[in-house]
């Protein structure tokens, strides 16, 4: 794979909203889908709206070369021009999110492929082998006839790289693959004695003489070779990013001036890209999300997914580059958001750093697989509540623009970590029912009910400014990273690590001597056996922790504390009564606790609350239960916007005695002292000196 911006030469482009006054307004306009007089439409529509900002030419490539090396242009001229005309600016795509049906019927072999064997043919979209030589030249050419077409256009503001770069295709086992893996693993590894070394492959007479033997973890007779499979992970990983960097130098060669960014889905359920690893290699991090309308705490997903995007982007503000105003038509029933939820939902992205807030789609198409996915404008047209409330969200959002650029805060870390994700969810585990990330989101949850602001950052991140951290089956560990979370603990913050952690090294390998290995020490426990329970078994644990009594499933340890360990939750039935299921000891100036079961809702909540009085995080602000606050803040702390989004039924009061609320109300411009009152399912935003 190839490589060719170097730190020194990269380039410092303009802020992607240095022409914008304000917060970011727009989605995906797609105006090839429809005739003259429906684009001249959008215009007024647009202004409206107050719609400044587009994502143009996404899935574009079919249209502007319909046959090889013939190109139309004039669509994509008229629409920048009367965009810049309508002082509109513009996200403008590669072009190259589905290549053009031309090109896979005369190169077959860019068809990416699954562990079986089955091809991904074309008809649907990204049916491409990210890594195919062809593919990349293809995509290339068309990403440099883009960038000098409209290097110098006014109404260009950033760079918009394919599109979801991996979404339905986030590993592929072609031939193309398998090369590129080869190489990924030659400069991983240098020689193939190392890499049996760290696959381990004196088991099952899996040794490799030579590079050119390996292949990737295609359907086997049985479980394939764990560091395999972890490794193919990586290198998916690596290799839709390497895509992506390949087409960004390429626009940046080009215009060195331009921010360049491609949408992320940083999201629960996006497992295959390492986005810790993708974010220092975008400008400014876009991302997208979609709520799943049968999850009735779909806001704190949505929160998630937004704390995730601020970990990725190192804290800075990003653009939500796609949501839905109400359904979308890829869930098994797809519900419309509630009155007052779409802006609820944009509200909340801006609270937790969003400075942008765009939709998929513009206009609602009329053909294609998404026409029954909702957009800004929908089938029923202008007269809709639907146009009503977008018209009243661009409103709010122009109240909302002097947030741009301030930054959320946050003293508690939930450590996330996408090789633990795909390490601890392999085949041939104690347990097949373990989810990594339903550890996460418990956690994440417990978290957002107390009120707390949560950044989500990966093991090696800077601990420093954290009173709690807390670490879900962070199952792969370097040492590196086993020192930095024991430091945070010495330095004063409470760490809390959950069970199947700190298991393996980063080659999958187990860290003897007894579990958890990396934090064995750390944490003042040593367990010899792993006991996951059966489907639908539990057990009680007992003790203060968890309010005195709790259920626990999955998982269970037997678990010795060490001198110095306090036991402070214990199994009460069960193989393992008695033992302990929840430990703290005091490290250095700070806290070190283990979970080794996985509670149930009313536990977590309990020990949740424990941990963050004993860290010292709790939120500033008293809110009523579904009613979240968040705040941003200006570089220099003098000024704070709190958002306060009310996620229930009924009107509700924030702020008490001891907590006040105190500035001016943006949306309504009405003056609080001391409490604020947020309407059912309504969004407030305060703006307070410091
Ligand atoms: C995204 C994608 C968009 C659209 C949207 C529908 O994954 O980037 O093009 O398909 O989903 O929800």
């Amino acid at each position: 794979m190839r490589r060719r911006t170097t730190p020194e030469s990269t380039p410092s482009p303009r802020p992607w909203n240095a022409a914008l006054d304000g917060l970011g307004f727009g989605g995906d306009y797609n105006p090839e889908q429809w005739p003259q007089d429906v684009r001249l439409e959008d215009l007024e529509l647009m202004r409206e709206a107050g719609v400044n900002v587009l994502s143009v030419a996404i899935f574009s490539w079919a249209t502007i070369e319909p046959r090889e090396g013939e190109l139309d242009w004039g669509w994509l001229d008229e629409t920048l021009d009367r965009l810049h005309g309508a002082g509109i600016r513009v996200a403008l795509a590669t072009a190259t999110a589905s290549p053009p049906p031309w090109l896979t019927r005369k190169h077959p072999e860019i068809l990416p492929r699954l562990a079986d064997g089955t091809v991904l043919h074309q008809g649907g979209r990204q049916s491409y082998a990210v890594t195919h030589p062809v593919h990349r030249d293809y995509a290339l050419r068309m990403t440099t006839r883009i960038a000098e077409r409209y290097r110098d256009h006014p109404a260009l503001a950033v760079w918009h790289v394919d599109n979801e770069i991996g979404c339905h295709v986030p590993r592929d086992h072609s031939d193309a693959a398998a090369a590129a893996f080869r190489d990924w693993l030659r400069e991983r590894y240098s020689t193939v004695d190392a890499l049996n070394e760290a696959w381990g492959t004196a088991f099952w007479s899996q040794r490799y003489g030579s590079f050119d033997d390996v292949l990737p973890p295609l359907t086997a007779p049985t479980f394939a070779n764990p560091t395999q499979q972890l490794d193919f992970h990586r290198f998916s990983s690596d290799a839709l990013l390497d895509y992506y960097r390949d087409l960004r130098d390429t626009l940046r060669e080009i215009t060195p001036d331009v921010p360049v960014t491609t949408n992320l889905m940083a999201t629960a359920h996006c497992r295959g890209m390492d986005y810790f690893a993708w974010g220092p290699e975008l400008d400014v991090v876009a991302n997208d999300h979609y709520t799943m309308s049968a999850d009735p705490e779909r806001h704190v997903d949505l929160a998630f997914s937004a704390d995730l995007t601020r970990g990725v982007a190192g804290g800075a503000p990003w653009i939500l580059m796609e949501h839905s105003t109400s359904a979308v038509n890829w869930q098994p029933r797809n519900t419309p958001k509630a009155p007052g939820e779409m802006l609820r939902n944009s509200l909340q992205h801006v609270a937790r750093g969003a400075d942008a807030v765009m939709f998929f789609q513009w206009r609602q198409s009329r053909a294609g697989a998404e026409k029954y996915h909702s957009a800004m404008v929908p089938h029923a047209g202008r007269d809709s509540d639907l146009w009503r409330d977008v018209v009243t969200l661009g409103r709010a959002l122009r109240a909302l623009g002097e947030v741009r650029g301030s930054r959320v805060r946050s003293r508690a870390a939930l450590v996330m970590d996408w090789p633990s994700w795909w390490g601890s969810e392999l085949d041939s585990h104690p347990s097949q029912d373990l989810r990594y990330m339903d550890q996460v989101q418990a956690w994440y949850r417990a978290l957002w009910r107390l009120g707390v602001t949560t950044d989500l950052v990966p093991p090696g991140a800077d601990l420093d400014g954290y009173d709690l951290v807390v670490l879900p089956t962070t199952y792969v560990v370097t040492d590196a990273d086993a020192a930095n979370v024991a430091a945070a603990a010495e330095r004063g913050a409470t760490v809390v690590v959950t069970y199947f952690s700190g298991i393996v090294d980063e080659s999958d390998h187990v860290r003897l001597g007894g579990y958890p290995g990396a934090f064995r020490d750390l944490l003042g426990v040593r367990t010899e056996e792993f006991h996951p329970l059966q489907d639908g078994e539990s057990v009680r644990v007992v003790g203060k922790a968890v309010g005195g009594q709790a259920s626990a499933d999955l998982w269970t340890e037997r678990t010795r504390a060490a001198d110095g360990t306090e036991v402070v939750a214990s199994y009460e039935d069960g193989a393992l009564a008695g033992r302990p299921a929840i430990t703290r000891r005091e490290v250095g100036s700070g806290r070190a606790w283990y979970v080794a079961t996985r509670l149930d809702d009313a536990g977590l909540g309990a020990l949740a609350e424990l941990l963050v009085a004993e860290a010292g995080v709790g939120p500033e602000v008293a809110a009523p239960t579904g009613v979240e606050v968040v705040r941003r803040w200006s570089d220099d702390g003098a000024t704070s916007w709190l958002f306060a989004l009310n996620h229930t039924d009924a009107d509700a009061t924030v702020g008490a005695p001891d907590s006040p609320v105190a500035g001016v109300e943006l949306l309504t411009g009405d003056a609080v002292e001391g409490s604020l009152v947020v309407p059912a399912g309504g969004a407030r935003v305060v703006r307070a000196a410091g």
